[in-house]
């Protein structure tokens, strides 16, 4: 990948970035960053070489109207307000998983916050053991580590914190996501996005959880295998019109990181309340098929461990893991 020149060139990326769809002087730019406005000017230009579009209107100055489309460290750090998550990418053109990546650098030590970004994944792994489809260049395959202070026994909540985030990203994209018991997004009944979650932990604490979230952002009906495009989509595909990645990523972290901190200080209450908001399968007819058997009757609750709870004919029953089926439309 390219490098940006440096350090000034960044900023004047990241302010614009802030600014959004709004136009920014070049005098605020040169009087906030400490540059001349012809340094402004190379700067905006040799952006413009990399791939980013500026548009540039006498009296009103610049925008950003486009970024190249890329999820390595330089095209990201400029978008991220996060203090921690992303302040470290690993990018890679392509790993067999994002996961795995993060779990070796998790042993090696690498400090909570740091992520892993794949283009494309050979080895792509989804939850029970499936594989996730992951076609270069279209998609979000994001790792995350994290070293929350949590006992073993909350660990799930984590996964609950991160299904929000992603979910109120897809949202905030311009697309009606919702949850799926007990991590998946799905649009229209298609699933968008997914989770999964990995730890190490002592007999008393957590060393390190590896949070994955796979996210099918620009990939088109014939990026996925056959047999998944009935009942994949994605975020593309749902809002009519190609998602900017490397926006949509610092989006993300930038929630994720805020529902973790509301997480620490709050403990897991207002994460299961806005898990219950986002959440298309409590009060639905359900059939969830587990390791055990199918359960079926209606999608209750959740739990403080983030177990279904599901009213059966013969009563509630505490489902931790498994697949659930929709019985009815609403
Ligand atoms: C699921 O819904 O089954 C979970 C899918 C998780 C996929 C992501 S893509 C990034 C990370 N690396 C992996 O190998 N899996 C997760």
């Amino acid at each position: 990948m390219p490098a940006l020149a440096g350090g000034s060139e960044e900023a004047v990326l990241s302010f614009l970035a802030e600014a959004g769809d709004e136009f920014v002087s070049g005098e605020a730019i040169s009087d906030k960053l400490g540059l001349s406005r012809a340094a402004v000017w190379k700067h905006v230009n040799a952006l413009r070489a990399q791939g980013y579009r500026i548009d540039a209107v006498p009296a009103r100055g610049y925008r950003l109207v486009e970024i190249p489309d890329r999820l390595g460290p330089l095209e990201l750090r400029p978008l991220l307000s996060t203090s921690d998550l992303g302040q470290t990418v690993h990018a890679f053109e392509e790993l067999p998983s994002t996961n795995d990546r993060a779990k070796e650098l998790a042993e090696e030590g690498a400090f909570h916050g740091e992520v892993v970004i794949a283009e494309a994944q050979t080895a792509g792994r989804g939850r029970r053991g499936r594989t996730w489809a992951s076609p270069p260049r279209k998609n979000l395959y994001l790792s995350a580590i994290l070293r929350p202070d949590l006992s073993l026994q909350r660990v799930p909540e984590i996964t609950l914190v991160a299904s929000v985030a992603l979910c109120e990203a897809i949202r905030e994209a311009g697309v009606d996501a919702a949850i799926k018991w007990p991590n998946d997004i799905l649009c229209g009944g298609r699933k968008v996005a997914g989770i999964l979650t990995e730890i190490a932990a002592d007999p008393d604490r957590v060393q390190w959880v590896v949070v994955g979230v796979g996210v099918n952002l620009n990939a088109a009906p014939e990026d996925f295998p056959e047999e998944l495009r009935p009942i994949a989509t994605s975020v593309a595909a749902e809002r009519g019109g190609p998602v900017p990645r490397a926006l949509f990523t610092a989006a993300l972290l930038a929630r994720l990181e805020a529902w973790l901190e509301r997480h620490a200080e709050e403990g897991f209450g207002p994460v299961r309340a806005r898990w219950c908001e986002l959440s298309g399968t409590l009060g639905r007819e359900v059939r969830v098929v587990t390791g055990d058997g199918d359960v079926t009757g209606v999608a209750e609750d959740i739990d403080a461990a983030g177990a279904l709870l599901v009213r059966t004919a013969s009563g509630v029953r505490r489902v931790l893991a498994g697949d659930v089926h929709l019985l009815r439309p609403r």
